[in-house]
């Protein structure tokens, strides 16, 4: 990449965005973030250009093409609401999966090549065995996890017929925060484990829901691989690099390998916060698995991925954020 290059990054106000943008410009590249700030803040884009669009726009988007020399795309912007996806299908399918197609249109036009796209283990869907490897089959079980698959299989059809590069990060369970605080998890509404446990901490919320205790794993609580948004960040910036460096296209998971149940979690945030964390036992959430576990080793052999942060370290890096901004 020559200093004339600039990476795109769609939906940078949000949560992992804004962390791979922050450690991109640490590392000396520079950014443009466009975002519509439905869901993103403003405040977490301090570093780089920042532009208010949105990928429905394609006018918009070419004027930034040609503002600005870029090089490549890291493709975060998307609506990530499980439920509401299942409610309302049509606002993924559109923003999600159509308006992707804008930014793959808009590139083409461009002879802009490479994309790193932010996918999630949803497209697996129910697993059939664990860890999860990127061959297990891809069958999600709700809107969100399919228009991620939609995008994936676009990618890879341009791939094949137009020469784009492509890298799918799929993610597991994202969560911390950044360890100096400029920015961190901030959703509204808030659905995520960790931030309403921490919310329970400061005394926000009464208590916290636990979506089924009666699974079939060690304690009951459904168990998920946590992953610091740092260690998401900085796959981000390794699988770019793959690509500069004439990577195939490929997919990734990014995940700690390391399953935790729901009251594992629970008990780790209550020894961080030194508070009491009251939990109701409510009946399960629909579409949770039982258990999701990654295996990462292909990022880790490939991208030469290291993994910085474990669950406590996670944790108390939500807890420090949460305290100043919770
Ligand atoms: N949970 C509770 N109570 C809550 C919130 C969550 O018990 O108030 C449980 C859930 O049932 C689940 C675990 O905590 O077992 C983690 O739930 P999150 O909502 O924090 O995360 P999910 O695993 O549901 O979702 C994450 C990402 C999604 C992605 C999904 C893929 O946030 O974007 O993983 O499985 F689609």
């Amino acid at each position: 990449m020559s200093d004339a290059d600039t990476i795109l990054i769609t939906g940078g106000a949000g949560y992992i965005g804004s962390h791979t943008n922050k450690q991109l410009c640490k590392k000396g590249y520079k950014t443009v973030t466009i975002d519509n700030l439905v869901y993103g803040h403003r405040s977490f884009v301090k570093w780089g250009d920042f532009v208010l669009g949105d990928l429905a726009d394609l006018q918009q988007l070419r004027l930034i093409f040609q503002k600005y020399s870029i090089s490549s795309v890291i493709h975060f912007a998307g609506y990530a609401y499980v439920g509401e996806s299942y409610e309302n299908p049509e606002k993924y399918y559109i923003n999600n999966f159509a308006n992707t197609l804008n930014l793959l249109r808009v590139m083409r036009e461009f002879g802009v090549q490479k994309i790193i796209f932010s996918s999630t283990c949803a497209t697996y869907g129910e697993p059939i065995q664990l860890p999860l490897m990127e061959s297990h089959p891809q069958n999600p079980i709700n809107p969100y996890g399919t228009c991620k698959l939609f995008i994936e299989k676009a990618l890879s059809d341009y791939s094949r017929a137009y020469g784009l590069q492509y890298v799918n990060l799929r993610y597991f369970n994202a969560a911390g925060a950044d360890p100096e605080c400029e920015i961190g998890e901030k959703h509204n509404p808030e659905t995520h484990l960790i931030p309403i446990a921490l919310d329970v901490a400061l005394g926000h919320r009464p208590h916290l829901n636990i979506f089924g205790m009666d699974y079939s794993t060690k304690d009951g609580t459904c168990i998920r691989d946590y992953i610091h948004v740092n260690d998401l960040a900085n796959a981000h910036i390794l699988a770019l690099e793959y690509l500069f460096q004439g990577g195939m296209s490929d997919s990734f998971n990014l995940g700690s390998e390391s399953g935790y149940s729901v009251q594992e979690v629970v008990d780790t945030i209550k020894k961080i916060t030194q508070k009491d964390i009251k939990s109701v036992s409510v009946g399960r959430r629909k579409g949770d698995p039982a258990s999701l576990v990654s295996s990462s080793s292909k990022a880790k052999q490939i991208l030469k991925w290291e993994i910085q942060y474990k669950l406590e370290e996670i944790i108390r890096t939500a807890w420090e954020w949460h305290k100043k901004n919770g």
